[in-house]
């Protein structure tokens, strides 16, 4: 099939190489020319496990190729999804012009039967919307070309992407045209596995269930946050608890760590919107407000447990003269995303509460600099950060900080001190070790240190 993608972004990136992974000729289209440039030239914008070997892959055999030509990419193919980005308003809703601007080139130069697919993550009713552009556009052309609009929402986890996209659990297509609906399954068929699903359903519904899906995982994230903060003060512990309810099969394992907050391009940004769709129709969705407030709160839990146990009496700037050292930056691993990781928070705390602030990431700190500047220190090595430093803390869930050299913390340490915010150490192991250890929500292995 041949296939156009608007936005050379995370989601048009990847779906554009899957798609000519599985034989398609696949245009990945762009008004950034010197991001096109670049992705000519085998530089790939994003760091993403996998999509570089697929995005040259593909481009060397030719079936995936990059351009700014709008016309060429509309007149080409069948299939022309769109997937820029919609950057959250002041108001906390989703902007929609570079969507519909690309539904308005669409209708500017089309030139048969259309098949317009939303990828991007677009609020119910954004269907329709790209459907008036298209529609209007024809009309002053006084085309009676046909096309269709369908939703056809993303569910990607950054750092698994390619995994994600070519072994989907489920790929939701809301569509109310069955030969589009049918043009749909053959475009996914490569991709579906026994356990997967293609579930079909009317434009709206698929335009929510992104939606709902993000807000859902969400709401675990926080729901278990606070019973992390509640077991500190109960004398349990959240790893048992998880354990305990996770077994349950209609609640499950998955999602329910506890952390320093969720972060990320999705959680925060589709909750704020769903928030605001709602009161568009009068509705106040209360819970999901209580999920963003806890969140909000969530990135202030470290930094209060750092100060808490290292802070002077000075009640502005408890944490002069200490150094705090942080390992993790981005919002998740296997990424160098920083869009609201709750490092951002955390590290600001800390600044304002008069710390010296080392950091480590595998991948974030080039991302980092661009908001800390020399306001902190950066280190591409672990342990350097430590030397003489008052407390490490984890931030994000790296694998080279899960089995870490403890002795070798312990001697770098001036008081052996580690906040957990992922809690990856056994809290036994920690007390062998000699090293002070404060996790989340484990006080029913003895360790009762709320913040
Ligand atoms: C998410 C959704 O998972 C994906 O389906 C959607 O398409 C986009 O948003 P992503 O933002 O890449 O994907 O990351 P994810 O792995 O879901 O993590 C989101 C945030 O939640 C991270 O900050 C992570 O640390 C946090 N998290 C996740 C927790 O704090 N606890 C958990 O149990 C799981």
């Amino acid at each position: 099939m041949k296939i156009s993608v608007f936005g050379a972004g995370y989601v048009g990136l990847v779906a554009a190489a899957c798609f000519a992974e599985s034989g398609n000729t696949v245009i990945a289209v762009d008004i950034d020319q010197k991001k096109i440039e670049g992705l000519k030239n085998g530089i790939i914008p994003i760091y993403e496990p996998g999509l570089k070997e697929l995005i040259l892959r593909n481009q060397s055999e030719g079936r995936l190729s990059f351009t700014t030509d709008m016309v060429e990419a509309v007149e080409q193919s069948l299939i022309q999804f769109i997937a820029v980005g919609t950057p959250p308003g002041e108001d906390g809703s989703a902007d929609l012009q570079y969507v519909l601007a690309v539904g308005r080139t669409i209708g500017q130069h089309m030139n048969g039967f259309k098949i317009i697919v939303d990828k991007s993550t677009v609020p119910v009713g954004t269907a329709d919307k790209v459907r008036l552009a298209v529609q209007e556009e024809l009309e002053k052309r006084s085309s009676h070309l046909e096309f269709d609009v369908v939703s056809n929402p993303e569910f990607l986890k950054e750092g698994a992407a390619i995994d994600d996209f070519m072994k989907p659990d489920r790929v939701v297509v809301g569509t109310d045209n069955v030969r589009t609906a049918e043009i749909m399954k053959e475009l996914y068929d490569p991709f579906m596995r026994k356990q997967s699903r293609m579930i079909i359903m009317d434009i709206r519904s698929a335009e929510m269930t992104k939606y709902a899906a993000n807000a859902m995982l969400a709401t675990r994230i926080s729901f278990m946050n606070q019973i992390a903060g509640l077991c500190e003060r109960m004398g349990a512990d959240v790893a048992a608890v998880r354990e305990g309810i996770g077994s349950d099969s209609r609640i499950g394992y998955d999602f329910l760590f506890p952390g320093p907050g969720y972060g990320g391009s999705c959680f925060p940004k589709d909750v704020k919107a769903l928030i605001r769709t709602a009161e568009e129709s009068n509705y106040d969705f209360l819970l999901l407000k209580a999920v963003e407030e806890v969140n909000e709160l969530q990135k202030e839990v470290l930094a209060n447990k750092l100060i808490k146990t290292l802070g002077s009496a000075d009640e502005e700037q408890p944490l002069t003269g200490k150094i705090v050292a942080c390992w993790g930056l981005s919002f998740k691993p296997r990424t160098d995303d920083m869009r609201e990781a709750p490092s951002l928070t955390i590290i600001e705390r800390l600044l304002a509460a008069g710390a010296t602030v080392r950091a480590h990431d595998p991948e974030a700190l080039a991302e980092a600099k661009k908001h800390f500047g020399d306001r902190i220190e950066y280190s591409t090595n672990q342990y350097e950060i430590l030397d003489n430093a008052d407390a490490l803390t984890v931030i994000t869930d790296w694998h080279e900080y899960r089995n870490p050299d403890f002795d070798r913390i312990k001697a770098a340490l001036k008081q052996p001190l580690i906040v957990d915010g992922r809690n990856l150490y056994k809290p036994n192991r920690m007390k062998e070790t000699g090293i002070r250890y404060i996790p989340l929500g484990r006080a029913g292995n003895g360790i009762s240190e709320a913040n």
